[in-house]
């Protein structure tokens, strides 16, 4: 994903310099140029020789050693950096670049690029929130500067509270959506994930076994390409994607409400839940007992819930409704009718038979039908791929349209 993108990664004097060891390895994985600036005291964290052996680039700490080459170092760095990661980022940096200090390598280097600079800050809780921390903060992100959040959790002086550098993970793929290409900005897109449960009484409840994953990765992949997503959610055990807003519902009626709360402000709708078709017509509030001596039987009675995607799909005016067809048997078959019945604008059509396809599984086996009845089988792809192949469609209808 990073393929000939020069990355600079300053490591300052946190003990979360430690976890920047993982960052650069994260990133040489995603086949960036990396580049490390420590300051001097981070060197006494890690040695300047672990950063070297991962990015397999030398180590740059102390502006006045003899230059390895002919360049002006701190100035050839900072014109050649596609994007600059301060990671973790220390009050004192922060500081300094919000009041235009360069007294060393790596605050020279920043104030000389016109690259883009993340700071990932990591610090004890008073630090983090002493309203100086938080002015500079303000400030740098006035002038464009970014910030990937520290989290809240135990910090490394003992303390409770935000502070914590973000997950290398999370700051490596907020790296990688600098360079998406964001071609979904100004589009608000729904997409719903996962199933829905509906109660029997206040203990049981019936289900179905859909994971999420199919809607989750579909809204990352729109939030990478720029798009205000709203994520609808059924009950899953997957962390929502960062920059999406969740709203989340347990019954098929409360994943109605919530798309109807935001349908006409949106351009995009995406149905990729599995909500329950019935609910029990009566929902006990006390627990349902066994009854002794009756017959070895119990009868509930089930009624409708609303199709979501069928209502949006008939009162859409301008919106993209896009639906999804979990299948056993004559899946192009059905799949066709629900196209035409739901009235939208293509569905995705997928087998839940095969192996690699469906519900749990990080792979889908995916047949996609345009409204034209223009009909495209996919192999097995990750879900990943499958939520790209989606939103690239999605893409194509917008343009088409405006
Ligand atoms: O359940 P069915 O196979 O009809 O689902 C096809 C599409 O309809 C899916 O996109 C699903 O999210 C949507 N659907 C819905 N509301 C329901 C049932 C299904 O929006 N109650």
């Amino acid at each position: 994903m990073l393929k000939d993108k020069n990355i600079i990664v300053g490591v300052t004097a946190g003990i979360a310099a430690y976890k920047a060891v993982d960052i650069v390895s994260k990133l040489k994985k995603q086949n960036a140029n990396v580049e490390v600036i420590m300051t001097k005291n981070a060197t006494k964290f890690v040695s300047p020789l672990t950063f070297q052996t991962l990015a397999l680039n030398p180590v740059y700490v102390d502006m006045f050693k003899e230059p390895r080459n002919f360049d002006v170092e701190h100035i050839s760095l900072a014109e050649k950096a596609d994007a600059f990661l301060i990671a973790p980022a220390t009050a004192n940096i922060i500081g300094k670049i919000a009041n235009g200090i360069g007294d060393d390598m790596l605050t020279t280097t920043i104030m000389a690029t016109k690259s883009k600079v993340v700071f990932a800050p990591a610090m004890n809780t008073n630090m983090y929130l002493n309203p100086i921390v938080q002015k500079n903060i303000d400030y740098l992100k006035e002038l464009g500067y970014e910030f990937i959040k520290p989290g809240v959790g135990m910090l490394a002086c003992q303390t409770y509270g935000p502070g914590r550098m973000a997950e290398p993970m999370d700051i490596v793929e907020y790296m990688i959506n600098n360079f998406y290409n964001k071609d979904l900005i100004g589009q608000k897109i729904i997409v719903t994930a996962g199933p829905t449960i509906e109660p029997l009484d206040p203990v049981r409840y019936v289900t179905n076994h859909s994971s999420g994953k199919m809607g989750y990765k579909i809204a990352k992949e729109a939030e990478k390409r720029g798009a205000e997503v709203v994520l609808i959610t059924g009950p899953t055990n997957l962390d929502p994607p960062m920059g999406v807003k969740v709203i989340r519902v347990e019954t098929t009626r409360e994943m109605f409400n919530a798309v109807e709360e935001e349908f006409n402000q949106c351009q995009v709708l995406i149905k990729a839940a599995a909500p329950l078709d019935y609910r029990p017509e009566i929902v006990s509030d006390v627990k349902i007992k066994k009854k002794d001596g009756d017959k070895d039987e119990l009868n509930i009675k089930y009624i409708r819930n609303p199709d979501i995607v069928a209502h949006f799909g008939k009162s859409k005016k301008e919106q993209i409704v896009v639906g999804f067809a979990a299948e056993t048997n004559n899946l192009i078959e059905h799949a066709k009718a629900k196209l035409i019945n739901k009235n939208l604008d293509f569905i995705v059509a997928n087998d839940i038979s095969k192996d690699g396809a469906g519900f749990k599984t990080d792979t889908n086996l995916v047949t996609i039908i345009d409204s034209n009845g223009k009909t495209k089988a996919y192999p097995i792809l990750d879900k990943s791929e499958v939520a790209k192949i989606i939103i690239d469609k999605i893409k194509d209808l917008i343009n088409i349209k405006s």
